[in-house]
């Protein structure tokens, strides 16, 4: 999680952060020094052949895939066979011969092996918002006795609401505490706290929390450690096995690129499996689901965590997806983020800060996700035009645009473009400041 950055664009210079100057535009030898920085970042790049694993429409550059990935090439003949062979020809025989009944442990451990988890510990299928459910309400279980639930009062909308109603069912007082102040509570009441709900990125910022200490600070006071894993999974190492997290969930459509609404995931530390009871005891979690038992014996191991009958489309476009990463080091992925969000800050120091932008994300590579968000009054406005001229990214009201960058198919040039192009809608003033506010917010 802490990866140093390899390249000299990893670092941005001290004014990155900082407020909009309202001076001249940038003068056009910066322009140029970025555009052979961009060429040559582009040049050195190790993970370039990865882009032909994407299928981008030409002309666009997408920088949203932190929140919708893009499509891989591999998952339409995949799917193609799903339909049309396996549904289509083999019908209901497919559960047995194409692998569609171990498909969720089975993809559970791809993704598990992008999150450091070894095999048997993650299960895929259901929704985020379930699978945190499942989650919380097991972690709960598992520290009888203690009476708070701990989250970041930034978290995303589910989290928190699904918080809340977990420790409301549960008789449990939820405390909101932001990641920076969780050491202090933990040790001043840690003996009362059951459970920690964080994330490692911020969805809104892209700030990078330090998952292993607060992970530790947890331990020590005998409390379990959830973590939403959505903006993080694909895009940067996690190694839950490692930091012995408790308890991890995720989605699948970000950047996995699973498609829209790809199926969620959940892991569960093997030695929690023997005590783990879900809030959900699905026929196929159970022991012997075609026994039709009268009575719920839960099935040994993290197959206790299915729910009901697995979305083998959604699952299956998911495991296509996954091969995007076969031969992939999570660790040059990690590397290469850096060097393009520290690219783009650049940008937006030398080219955006006079137009009114300023960064929320961390310079310090250390505390940056895969993304960089600058603030703008008019951002909703700004995200659309920009779409308009062929640069798709993402905002968060009220003021925040967001720039998500994948190593996998993200180039510097790519970023120095829309750079570019956020820089030309202001300086004409191409864009009208209060369209109607339309669109999804995931
Ligand atoms: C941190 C986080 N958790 C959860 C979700 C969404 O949950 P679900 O997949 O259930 O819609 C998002 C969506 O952006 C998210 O960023």
């Amino acid at each position: 999680m802490t990866t140093t950055p390899t390249t000299s664009a990893s670092t941005t210079s001290a004014s990155t952060t900082g407020i909009s100057t309202n001076t001249a535009p940038a003068a056009a030898p910066a322009e140029s020094r970025l555009a052979e920085a961009a060429a040559r970042l582009d040049a050195d790049d190790r993970l370039a052949h990865a882009r032909d694993r994407f299928l981008l429409p030409p002309g666009v550059v997408y920088l949203d895939g932190n929140s919708l990935g893009p499509l891989p090439a591999a998952v339409p003949p995949v799917l193609t066979d799903v339909v049309t062979r396996q549904w289509g020809t083999d019908l209901i025989g497919s559960w047995n011969d194409n692998g569609w009944w171990e498909a969720p442990l089975r993809v559970g451990d791809a993704i598990g092996a992008l999150l450091g988890a070894a095999p048997g510990q993650t299960v895929a299928g259901d929704s985020t918002s379930v699978q945190l459910y499942t989650a919380l309400d097991a972690a709960v279980s598992l520290r009888p006795g203690r009476t708070l639930l701990v989250t970041d009062p930034g978290h995303f909308p589910t989290d928190r609401y699904v918080a809340a109603a977990v420790a409301e069912r549960r008789g449990l007082e939820l405390r909101r505490v932001p990641p920076a102040g969780l050491p202090d509570v933990l040790r001043a009441e840690g003996e009362r706290v059951a459970v920690i709900s964080y994330s490692p990125v911020d969805f809104r910022t892209g700030e990078l929390f330090d998952m292993g200490a607060l992970t530790r600070a947890a331990h020590d006071a005998g409390a379990t450690a959830v973590w939403d894993l959505c903006p993080a999974a694909g895009a940067l190492p996690v190694d839950l096995d490692a930091l012995g997290v408790d308890f991890a969930v995720g989605c699948g459509y970000k950047f996995l690129s699973g498609g829209p609404g790809a199926p969620a995931y959940l892991y569960a530390a093997h030695r929690h499996h023997a005590e783990l009871r879900t809030p959900l005891p699905g026929w196929t979690g159970h022991a012997d689901p075609f026994g039709l038992s009268r009575d719920y014996t839960p099935a040994p191991g993290i197959a206790r965590a299915r729910i009901g009958t697995p979305p083998i489309l959604s699952l299956l476009a998911l495991e296509a997806a996954l091969t995007a990463y076969d031969g992939v080091d999570l660790a040059d992925v990690r590397a290469k983020s850096l060097s393009l969000t520290g690219f783009f800050l650049r940008c937006a120091d030398e080219l955006l800060a006079p137009f009114g932008f300023s960064s929320v994300t961390p310079a310090d590579p250390d505390r940056r996700g895969s993304q960089v968000s600058l603030r703008h009054p008019h951002a909703h406005a700004l995200t659309r035009a920009l779409a308009e001229r062929g640069v798709i990214a993402d905002m968060r009201a009220p003021d925040l645009l967001r720039f998500g960058v994948h190593a996998l198919y993200t180039t510097h040039g790519d970023l120095l473009t829309a750079a570019r192009r956020l820089r030309d809608l202001v300086a004409e003033g191409a864009y009208d400041p209060a369209p109607r506010v339309t669109g999804p917010v995931t």
